[in-house]
């Protein structure tokens, strides 16, 4: 049963066990109103009568389990009621996770550590997004590891993140991101380099395994982390280093057979693979969508979902800082040094003249304090943008979520650029 809609308002009334699926036209936004009923968008209980506005783009599902009435406002793309959706499968998955973290209050052990893994545009982020916003209406705080680092939900693209959830997703807003961990990669994708990719994944299994150890109630709730859509060959084998950095002893494969076939052959025996499908709801998202997206999570980073943060604009001494990037170009082996092997290069931290080819690139602000420590493994803490340059003046005009003076010295260079334009 599906009706498609246009413009202005609507009123649907849904059924129990279906849901109300839109997307808010380019150029436009979109308000919902829970009139009667009971209602959920992807875990996260409405309000009655509390309006939500939804921006440009945005992709929705408001699921109901016992029947609800939805007002909606405004242009969408297509919007149709489906009874055609897995929730049900989705929710029992759930209830598992849930009795393995009462057995691992019981007996004081680990809570389930989950990796959800799957082709792109199977609804990966959507099923976290769900499965946290459940957990913490149990009373749990699970840890949310992101290691997409092209569409990631806790830091901007080029990253990996991690963070404990307390309260369910905002409808409008997602989680509230209270004291991220978050780390350099550098490049959208991560077949740009594997060999730090891997090196980054192992370094927060360590810190969640340390953290857990510490926090019984992180331990008890367990960890959910979401991968990108990248899953043969060197991408299958990152998704095996994570179930193995992280512990997991669950796998989630979304909507592909043979994934799970090869995982079920791979994974150790008390990792337990489960295949579920993907709802018919997600929409697949082209190159130039996932490029707008990308753009829409700096910008948002800098100044808000809704344009709610002012970032800073300030002028920074070269002198004051150094920047690197992590990888060099492959060389081939006759010309490596004596000693060094061809893979090296990719974690070699390289230092980059300032000069107008940084402008416009991702910085990421290095927690390490001097080019003697470990700063492949130094976590950031925050970003910043270079916008302008002054040769003569040996001054650079950086983009700031703070204002001066930058919080560290070392700046990382990141392949992805933010050109800050309306
Ligand atoms: N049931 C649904 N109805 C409508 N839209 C949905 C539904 N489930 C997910 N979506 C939307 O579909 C889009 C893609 O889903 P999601 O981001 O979860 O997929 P993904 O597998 O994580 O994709 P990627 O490979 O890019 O990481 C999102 O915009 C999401 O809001
Ligand atoms: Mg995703």
């Amino acid at each position: 049963m599906a009706e498609d809609k246009g413009e202005g308002k609507e009123d649907y009334k849904l059924e129990a066990n279906s849901e109300l699926r839109f997307e808010v036209e380019a150029g436009a936004t979109v308000q919902l109103e829970l009139a009667e009923g009971k209602a959920e968008i992807f875990g996260t209980e409405l309000t009655t009568n509390r309006k939500c506005t939804f921006l440009a783009g945005a992709k929705v599902a408001v699921y109901t389990w016992h029947g609800c009435h939805i007002k909606l406002s405004g242009r969408t793309d297509v919007a149709y009621i489906s009874k055609d959706t897995p929730m049900t499968i989705y929710v029992n998955t759930h209830q598992a996770l849930e009795q393995m973290r009462h057995i691992a209050e019981e007996h004081v052990t680990r809570g389930p550590r989950v990796l959800v893994v799957g082709p792109t545009d199977v609804g990966k982020s959507t099923l976290c997004h769900l499965l946290l916003n459940y957990a913490v209406a149990c009373g749990h705080s699970p840890v949310f590891v992101d290691i997409d680092v092209g569409q990631n939900d806790i830091a901007i693209p080029g990253t990996l993140g991690a963070m404990v959830v307390e309260r369910p997703a905002d409808v409008e807003e997602g989680f509230s991101l209270t004291a991220p961990l978050v780390f350099h990669y550098g490049h959208n994708s991560p077949a740009q380099n594997p060999t730090l990719f891997n090196i980054l994944v192992s370094k927060l299994g360590e810190i969640i395994n340390t953290k857990c150890n510490e926090i019984k109630k992180s331990n008890y709730s367990g960890v959910i982390i979401n991968t990108g859509g990248w899953v043969r060959g060197t991408g299958y084998d990152a998704i095996k280093h994570a179930a193995g950095a992280f512990e997991v002893d669950v796998v989630i494969v979304l909507d592909q057979e043979r994934l799970y076939n090869e995982l079920k052959r791979d994974m150790p025996g008390f990792v337990k693979v489960i295949l579920l499908p993907k709802s018919g709801g997600v929409v697949e998202r082209n190159r130039n969508i996932r490029t707008e997206f990308r753009d829409q999570k700096v910008r948002e980073y800098f100044y808000g979902t809704r344009n709610s943060l002012f970032p800073h604009t300030f002028e920074v001494p070269f002198a004051e800082v150094k920047i690197f990037k992590i990888g060099a170009p492959s060389l081939p082996a006759s010309c490596l040094p004596l000693g060094m092997k061809t893979g090296d290069n990719k974690t070699k931290v390289v230092p980059v003249t300032i000069g107008p080819t940084v402008q416009h690139h991702i910085m990421s602000i290095s927690s390490a304090s001097s080019v003697d420590h470990n700063i492949l493994e130094a976590n950031s803490l925050g970003f910043i943008i270079i916008t302008g340059i002054d040769m003569e003046k040996q001054k650079f005009t950086v983009l700031s979520p703070s204002p001066r003076p930058l919080p560290k010295s070392i700046l990382l260079m990141s392949d992805i650029q933010f050109m800050d334009i309306e």
